[in-house]
This record gives structure tokens, C-alpha cells and sequence, in this order.
């Protein structure tokens, strides 16, 4: 695929996706979730590939929400299938990749956007970082898992209270709620983010696939997380990188994972 939207650096073992509307403040129009979508499962399917990070091209914005021009004019139907298959084709596809999605927050995530870096696995901003859910200014709710994810993260109250006023908070206070993990300058964001991504390059691929689900799993009211958790656990041992890990500990050496 040809994308027109992004820029994707995949030269080493950690890809980055940068989303590349700098104009528009990087909003996701229908094509940018498209290629999203095909770039993470393009990305995905790749061994080589351990971590994604996924960021806005410019200094102001991550994502600022959805592309409003896009469904301004559009019905109730219209908007109910925007949502289903904007959920599906890329926040619960993300969430729910065995390859872990750091989201780099450089600016502004908005709506859509808060929604997108709320289904990566978690989250570093930078000091200019402002992050809201601002669609019931606009007559609309979060469509894009906005009203389960940000409760799932910073609790019922706070996320009432973010989406009813529609107000952005500021890093410091998306720190402090626990939105985000750490905050830094913006020059070292990626540098950060690259420091978590080789740590967690060096572990099982296989395991860290079998933990995002089974974390994920306790967040889905029609899974048992504790049986998923079991049934994966008990997987894990039967894999290469199980073999390796254990047989690398024994003998005193840096396991070298075949990701199997
Ligand atoms: N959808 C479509 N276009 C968007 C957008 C969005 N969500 N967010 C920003 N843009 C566009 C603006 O229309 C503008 O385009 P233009 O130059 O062709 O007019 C460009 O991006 C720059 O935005 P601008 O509003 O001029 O920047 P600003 O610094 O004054 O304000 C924001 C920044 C983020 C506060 C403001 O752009 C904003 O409120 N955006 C919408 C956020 C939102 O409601 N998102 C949820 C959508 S459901």
C-alpha cells in the first residue's frame, strides 16, 4: 500500500508509525484509519518487528480527534456504522495486536485521538500534551471505545468528569490521573519511548503476545480473564521461547528469544 497519510520507519527492530496530516492537526480521516489499519497488521506479521510506536508528525498534535468534516453531515446510521467500523478496523485491532503499541503523545490528542493512544498498550506525552474528549461540544459521544477505555484507565469519576465538561487536561494532569505513564521534554519523547521499547524487545515475543491478551481478557465483560490467564500461561510452555528463557536463566546467559 502507497500511504499517503503516514510515514513509517520499520529499519530496525522498532517501527515507527507517525501520522502525517500536520495541517489538519494529523485528524483521522477514513483513508488515515485505512492505512492504519494495514500498517499495523502489515507491521504485525513481521518477527523482526518487536514494538510500535505509534506518534504525530509536527510539535503541536498527536492526533486532534476525528476528521469532523468528514461525518458533519452525516445520519444516524452513517454514524452508527462510523463507529462499529472504527472500533473494529483499528482501536480494538491495536488493542488486541500481540506486537506492543507505545503511544508517543507530542501535542494535542483530542477525541479520536485520545481514543487512539488509549488503545495502544500505554502511553508517554510530552510536556505539551493536552488531552480531552471534547465530543459532546460538538452534540456527539466518543465513538471510538472513548467512554470504556478512559474509565478502564483513570476511573468513573475523572473520565465523568473529562468527557461531560469536555475540557482537555493538561500532561502534567494526565500524569497525575494515570492516563499516561511518564512525561518528558519533547525533544527526548522518542528517546524515552525507544528506552522502553528495547527493554522490551529482549523478552519472549511469544509471551508478551500471550500477556497483552490475557491483561486485555479482564477488561472484556464476556471473558474470563483469570481462565484466560491459565489457558495462556499453561501455552507458554509450549514454546520455543519458553525453552530458551528457562534453559538461558539455568545456564547464567541473556536468552536469545526465536520468538516461537
Ligand atoms: N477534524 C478536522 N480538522 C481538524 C480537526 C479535526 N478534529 N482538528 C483540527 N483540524 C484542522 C482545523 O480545521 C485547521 O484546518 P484549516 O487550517 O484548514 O482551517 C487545522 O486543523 C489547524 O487547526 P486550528 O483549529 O486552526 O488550530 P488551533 O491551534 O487554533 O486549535 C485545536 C487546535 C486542537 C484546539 C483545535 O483544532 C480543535 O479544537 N480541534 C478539534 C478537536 C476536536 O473537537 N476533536 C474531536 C473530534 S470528534
Amino acid at each position: 500500500m502507497q500511504y499517503e497519510n503516514l510515514l513509517i520507519n520499520s529499519e530496525t527492530n522498532v517501527a515507527v508509525i507517525t501520522i502525517n496530516r500536520p495541517t489538519k492537526l494529523n485528524a483521522l480521516n477514513k483513508a488515515t484509519i485505512e492505512e492504519l489499519h494495514y500498517a499495523f497488521k502489515e507491521l504485525a506479521k513481521e518477527k523482526r518487528i518487536k514494538v510500535i510506536i505509534l506518534t504525530g508528525s509536527g510539535e503541536k498534535a498527536f492526533v486532534a480527534g476525528a476528521d469532523i468534516s468528514e461525518f458533519a453531515n452525516f445520519s444516524e446510521k452513517e454514524g452508527g456504522k462510523l463507529a462499529a467500523k472504527g472500533q473494529k478496523q483499528l482501536f480494538d485491532y491495536v488493542e488486541n495486536l500481540s506486537t506492543p503499541v507505545i503511544a508517543a503523545v507530542n501535542g494535542f490528542a483530542l477525541g479520536g485521538g485520545l481514543e487512539l493512544a488509549m488503545a495502544c498498550h500505554f502511553r508517554v506525552a510530552s510536556h505539551n500534551a493536552r488531552m480531552g474528549l471534547p465530543e459532546v461540544s460538538l452534540g456527539v459521544i466518543p465513538g471510538y471505545g472513548g467512554t470504556q477505555r478512559l474509565p478502564q484507565l483513570i476511573g468513573r469519576g475523572r473520565a465523568m468528569e473529562m468527557i461531560l465538561t469536555a475540557g482537555m487536561i493538561d500532561a502534567s494532569k494526565a500524569l497525575e490521573f494515570g492516563l499516561v505513564n511518564y512525561v518528558v521534554e519533547q525533544e527526548h519523547l522518542m528517546d524515552l519511548c525507544m528506552k522502553f521499547a528495547g527493554k522490551i524487545s529482549n523478552n519472549s515475543p511469544v509471551a508478551i503476545g500471550y500477556a497483552i491478551k490475557a491483561v486485555n481478557a479482564g477488561f472484556n465483560n464476556s471473558i474470563n480473564g483469570f481462565k484466560t490467564e491459565i489457558e495462556a500461561f499453561g501455552s507458554c510452555f509450549g514454546t520455543s521461547d519458553f525453552k530458551e528463557g528457562t534453559t538461558a536463566f539455568m545456564e547464567k546467559r541473556k536468552a536469545n528469544f526465536p520468538g516461537a
